[in-house]
């Protein structure tokens, strides 16, 4: 255990870049949300002026908190390995050392899923369970993160299983509800889909579903038929700050 008690969570995403300081023992914001647009074309260079902006606003309150930055992409040793809902320019970039040489200070960076099913497994509602769980983020694009014991393995990618010839979040992301204009039960049925040939793939021991469209969970979970239990993230739209600033703090996963 360490004496850190604080940390700075950035989650950039698609549309915007959101930060906030963490209470690492309780799991709750301290500061304001802070929240600016992405920058149009999501191109690196103005994606880390966006995020010096938001630290500093954070920094000035707590000066020596560390800080915790997610993304969503592949993160492999600090690149960014892959770009599905972002500038196809970051793909092969390391981008953990462009943020450092930008904010003047280290990071700690992850993918924006596994923020999130860090931030439920410290926080929420994988806290203290046992065996495999599955967080799964149904928003522009599916993020997913697998929890074994405790222990993130990160870059699952299963938003991106090939499902009847077809990316699965390009027909089960809530984008695609969005874009489709699909009502609950349709959309349902192609979660009912995803949800199966997960279930099948790992039989986890627990599904959670986060991302913004999970606080209408009552919609749609009922519609679904699985094994497994499945129940909504405690955090929504606050996972990926948390998971950030969490796995910033020294030592952690
Ligand atoms: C990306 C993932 C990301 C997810 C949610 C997917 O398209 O490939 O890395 O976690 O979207 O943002």
């Amino acid at each position: 255990m360490t004496s850190q008690t604080t940390a700075i969570g950035i989650d950039i995403g698609g549309t915007g870049i959101k930060g906030g300081l963490v209470d690492l023992s309780s799991g709750e914001l301290i500061s304001e949300r802070v929240k600016l647009p992405t920058p149009a074309g999501g191109k690196p260079a103005d994606i880390v002026e966006t995020t010096k902006a938001i630290v500093a606003r954070l920094a000035a309150e707590d000066p020596t908190a560390p800080v915790g930055v997610c993304f969503p992409a592949i993160v492999k040793h600090g690149f960014t390995m892959s770009a599905a809902n972002v500038s196809k320019k970051w793909i092969g970039l390391n981008a953990e050392e462009l943020f450092e040489t930008g904010l003047g200070r280290s990071i700690h960076f992850v993918n924006d899923a596994d923020a999130a099913g860090y931030a439920e497994s410290q926080f929420g509602a994988a806290k203290d369970k046992a065996g495999l769980i599955i967080l799964t983020t149904l928003g522009t694009g599916i993020g997913s993160a697998l929890i074994y014991n405790g222990v993130l393995i990160p870059n699952a990618e299963l938003g991106h299983l090939e499902i009847d010839g077809a990316d699965a979040e390009s027909r089960a992301s809530y984008a695609a509800k969005e874009r489709e204009e699909l009502t609950w039960e349709r959309w349902a049925k192609r979660l009912q889909r995803y949800y199966s040939h997960v279930e099948f793939l790992f039989t986890p021991d627990l599904f959670i579903v986060g991302g913004g469209v999970s606080k209408n969970y009552q919609e749609f979970m009922p519609l679904l038929d699985l094994k497994t239990p499945m129940v909504p993230a405690v955090h929504r739209n606050n996972a990926g700050i948390l998971g950030a600033a969490a796995l910033a703090r020294p030592g952690a996963a």
